[in-house]
């Protein structure tokens, strides 16, 4: 397979928006010689994720030093195995962690890129490239955040605040395939989709304030878990979950979100979620935040779950490589249900 000396990629150049500080590169260096355990990755299609342009705006220089190419999950081909266990023409899915793209600038916004062999597994049968790029960050969250987090366990109840966002729609997926029952919230636009994921029941939550409407009618059993798996900065859902989620349950953030850096914002929430003791109206339920991580076996098991046809990737909408300020774009709108991909091979076919 002859690999080329220069590429094209997006690499981030400065500090801001993606429409701000993303350049479109012709003459990139193709990573030829990737690291002992890594392989080079002919890149198929790239799915974005809120974390890839949250660093963009926010991580300084001396986090992360500009240009660097962003983004974590792809699919692609296998062009050179460098010795793992993976052979030339191998057609996988998988990512590149942060803290990696963050050592070595090398995301997956490019034709050609670097990754650890330990972060990729075949692509299943019944599962394009543009399908399967979008898998692995987003269910590696809700894996986690359900089972080794919330601690949630089959036959037990959960539920899902926001179940039309990529990581939410895993979660009702992965709850579902361990035998729960899912509760799950969207704006009513949503119910069929959040539906379709196998969701028990549904919550439109613009129809009023959400945890009013669950404490008005508590369920029983209360729940399990509760994954926030939007994002919210204002803790409501569970300063108010007493209600709602059972003694010893947990409610599982992905992390609140102020709009901007907003010091006391943030102060509010820690206050709220770890500081304020009960009697001074502190809430008696355990709040914790899952950062997602590279596990070897949970990326395994999702895969299986994926040939099994138990858990569906999810496409929200496919643009070309020149387009990706677009996708970007539509990921800024917190609309999308489903993945924001990025073809950035315009020969490979998307379903
Ligand atoms: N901690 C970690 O390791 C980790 C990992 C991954 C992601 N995250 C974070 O998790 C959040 C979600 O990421 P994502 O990629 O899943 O997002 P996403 O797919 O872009 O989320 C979009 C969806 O969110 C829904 N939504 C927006 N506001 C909502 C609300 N108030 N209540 C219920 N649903 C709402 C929208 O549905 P409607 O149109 O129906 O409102 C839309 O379908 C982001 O903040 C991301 O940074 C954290």
């Amino acid at each position: 397979m002859s690999i080329p000396e220069i590429q094209q990629a997006w690499r981030v150049v400065g500090r801001g928006d993606p429409s701000k500080v993303l350049r479109f590169d012709r003459d990139v260096p193709v990573p030829k010689k990737p690291v002992k355990g890594e392989v080079l990755i002919k890149v198929h299609a790239v799915a974005l994720n809120p974390v890839g342009y949250k660093i963009m705006r926010v991580a300084p220089s001396f986090v992360i030093k500009r240009p660097y190419i962003s983004e974590s999950d792809l699919a692609g081909t296998v062009v050179d195995a460098n010795g793992t266990s993976f052979k030339e023409g191998d057609r996988v899915y998988g990512w590149i962690p942060v803290p990696t793209i963050i050592k070595t600038r090398m995301g997956a916004l490019a034709q050609y890129t670097r990754v650890p062999a330990n972060n990729l597994v075949p692509i299943p049968e019944n599962t394009s490239p543009v399908q399967a790029a979008g898998i692995t960050l987003a269910s590696m969250t809700a894996y986690q955040a359900l089972f080794d987090v919330g601690g949630l366990q089959p036959e037990q109840s959960v539920f899902i605040n926001g179940g039309s966002s990529a990581v939410g729609a895993f979660a009702i997926q992965l709850a579902k395939a361990a035998g729960c029952t899912v509760t799950a919230s969207a704006s009513g636009k949503n119910e069929e989709y959040v539906r379709s994921l196998g969701a028990d029941k549904f919550v439109d939550y613009t129809k009023a304030p959400l945890h009013e409407t669950l404490a008005n009618q508590p369920p029983t059993p209360k729940y399990h878990v509760f994954l926030e798996a939007v994002g919210l900065i204002d803790t409501s859902l569970y300063t108010n979950s007493e209600a709602y989620l059972a003694p010893g349950g947990t409610f599982v953030s992905l992390g609140p979100q102020p709009k901007g850096f907003d010091i006391a914002a943030i102060v509010k929430v820690a206050w709220k979620v770890f500081l304020q003791p009960r009697f001074l109206g502190g809430t008696n339920r355990s709040w914790k935040l899952v950062q997602v991580r590279h596990k070897r076996e949970d990326l395994e098991q999702i895969a299986r779950y994926v040939a099994e046809g138990k858990v569906k990737p999810i496409v929200d909408s496919v643009y070309s490589f020149e387009d990706t300020l677009k996708a970007y774009d539509r990921l800024l709108t917190s609309r999308a249900t489903g993945k924001v991909v990025i073809k950035v091979d315009p020969d490979v076919s998307t379903e």
